[in-house]
C-alpha cells in the first residue's frame, strides 16, 4: 500500500514529479515524459506559471479559439474561448453570424453590487444588539479607510452595511452584510479585506460594550450577487429567422419559445439548458482569467432564486417579432488577479479592447446568449448529434492517430455516414486496408 508523503511541498520540482512516477505510474520514465512536454521552454514564463499556485509539476492547456464577428451595441468583437469541448467554439461562431446580420446584441449593465459578510453569534437580546450596531456602524466604515481609501478615490468602496438578524433560522446567529462597489476589480480580496476588518472592530466593540458576549464565526464575501446583474438580448421578425433550418421560420419560433418555456418549469431540462449556456460564458470567463468556479455559483444560484432552478433565458413572439434574452448576476474584473500577470489572458484583453468590467459582463452575457440560441437551434431542427459527431470525429481520428490524409478521406466519407467511434475505427481500418 502507499505510503502518505511528509513534506512534499517542500520537495523541488523535480523531487515531486520523482515521488509521483515512482510511486503511482508503471512506467515512470513515460509518465515522466508526459509531464515534461507540457514544461514551458521559456524559464521565465513557466516560473510565471508554477508560482500561480503551489505544487505545481507542469502545465495543463486547453485550447483557447475565438468566436469571430460579434456585434454587442453597434461594437464588432472576436470573442475568446478556453474550452475543451468541440463544437462550443464553433457554434457561437455561428449564432454571431446569424445575429450581425439581423442587428447584432444588444446589452445593458443593470446593477454592479457585491457582497460581503460577517457572521457571528451573539446571545443578547436583538434590541440591544440593533442598538451597538446602530452605534460602531461609523466606527466599522472608518477603521476600514486604509482599505477602502484608493477604491474611494476612483469612485467605489463600501456601498452599505447593515445588520441581518437571522436568529429565528438559527440562535444568535447575525450578520453584518456589507453591499460594495468594486469597480473594474472582481474585489474579492477588497471585499474580504474589508470583513475582515469589520470583524475585528466588531468584535473589539463587543468586548467593551457587550461584555464580550458575541463571536465572530467568519468574514467573507458571497459569491451570490443577485444585484451584479446583465441583461442580453436578441429580436427580429420572426420571417427572419429562416436561415438554415427545415422547419418554416413561424414553426421554428414556436419551437424555440417551447423549448425555453420547458427550461423555465422543468427543472431536469433547466439544468442542461443552462450547461449550455455556460458551455460559452465559462470559455470567455476563463480565457479572460476570472473566477469560473465564482460565476458558476452565483448564476446557478440565481437560476433558483424563486425555489426552483429555471432557465436563464427567455423567448417570446409578440406582434410578430421574436425576442431572445437573458439576465444573469457576473462579478467579473479586467484589473487585478492574472489579468496583468497570465499573458494570455492580457493578449484576450487586448482582443476584446481593454474592456471595463461592465464592458466584459456585457461580452459574457451575449457569449451565454449566444450559445444557448445555437444549442436550441440544433435541438429544435436537425438535433445536436449531426453537428456534434462531425465535431467528434476529429478527436476520434486523432484519437487512432490518423494521418492527415487519412483524416481528409474520413471526413469527405462521414460527410454521408454517421459519425461514432466504431464507425471511424472500421472506416479507418478499411482505409489502412486498401
Ligand atoms: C452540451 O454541452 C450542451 C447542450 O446539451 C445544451 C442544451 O441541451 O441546451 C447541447
Amino acid at each position: 500500500m502507499t505510503q502518505p508523503i511528509a513534506g512534499f511541498s517542500k520537495l523541488s520540482k523535480e523531487g515531486k514529479i520523482d515521488w509521483l512516477v515512482s510511486t503511482f505510474f508503471k512506467d515512470s520514465d513515460q509518465a515522466k515524459s508526459v509531464l515534461q512536454q507540457y514544461i514551458n521552454s521559456d524559464q521565465k514564463l513557466q516560473q510565471l506559471h508554477d508560482e500561480f499556485i503551489e505544487n505545481t509539476i507542469s502545465n495543463y492547456y486547453l485550447p483557447l479559439g475565438v468566436a469571430p464577428n460579434f456585434l454587442i451595441n453597434g461594437k464588432l468583437y472576436a470573442i475568446p474561448m478556453a474550452i475543451e469541448e468541440s463544437s462550443v467554439v464553433a457554434a457561437a461562431s455561428k449564432a454571431a453570424k446569424f445575429w450581425y446580420d439581423r442587428g447584432g446584441f444588444k446589452t445593458k449593465v443593470i446593477s454592479t453590487e457585491k457582497i460581503g459578510q460577517v457572521h457571528f453569534i451573539c446571545r443578547k437580546n436583538t434590541e440591544t444588539i440593533k442598538a451597538f450596531f446602530a452605534d460602531i456602524k461609523p466606527k466599522l466604515i472608518l477603521e476600514a479607510k486604509s482599505i477602502t481609501k484608493n477604491m474611494e478615490k476612483r469612485g467605489g468602496g463600501i456601498l452599505d452595511i447593515k445588520l441581518r438578524d437571522k436568529t429565528k433560522e438559527m440562535p444568535g446567529y447575525f450578520q453584518l452584510h456589507a453591499s460594495f462597489e468594486t469597480l473594474d476589480a472582481m474585489g474579492a480580496n477588497f471585499i474580504n479585506s474589508c470583513l475582515e476588518q469589520f470583524a475585528k472592530t466588531l468584535k473589539q466593540e463587543a468586548d467593551r460594550v457587550l461584555d464580550g458576549q458575541l463571536d465572530v464565526v467568519m468574514s467573507i464575501l458571497s459569491n451570490y450577487v443577485p444585484n451584479c446583474l446583465v441583461r442580453a438580448e436578441v429580436s427580429c421578425n420572426v420571417s427572419e429567422l429562416t436561415e438554415n433550418t427545415n422547419i418554416s421560420a413561424e414553426e421554428f419560433a414556436k419551437k424555440m419559445v417551447q423549448a425555453v418555456s420547458i427550461a423555465e418549469i422543468e427543472p431536469y431540462r433547466a439544468v442542461t439548458h443552462n450547461k449550455g449556456i455556460m458551455n460559452g460564458i465559462d470559455a470567455v470567463v476563463l480565457a479572460t482569467g476570472n473566477d469560473f468556479r465564482a460565476v458558476e455559483a452565483g448564476i446557478h444560484a440565481y437560476a433558483a432564486k424563486d425555489g426552483q432552478y429555471r432557465s436563464l433565458t427567455h423567448a417570446k413572439v409578440e406582434n410578430g417579432v421574436f425576442t431572445f434574452w437573458m439576465e444573469i448576476p457576473l462579478a467579473l474584473g479586467t484589473v487585478g488577479g492574472l489579468t496583468k500577470l497570465h499573458p494570455l489572458v492580457k493578449w484576450a484583453l487586448e482582443l476584446l479592447g481593454q474592456p471595463s468590467a461592465k464592458e466584459l459582463m456585457q461580452i459574457v452575457a451575449v457569449a451565454g446568449l449566444a450559445q444557448n440560441f445555437a444549442a436550441l437551434r440544433s435541438l429544435t431542427t436537425t438535433g445536436i448529434q449531426e453537428g456534434h459527431m462531425k465535431m467528434h470525429l476529429m478527436n476520434i481520428m486523432n484519437q487512432f492517430r490518423a494521418s492527415s490524409d487519412e483524416k481528409a478521406s474520413l471526413v469527405a466519407h462521414f460527410k454521408n455516414h454517421i459519425v461514432s467511434h466504431s464507425a471511424v475505427e472500421d472506416a479507418l481500418i478499411d482505409l489502412r486496408k486498401n
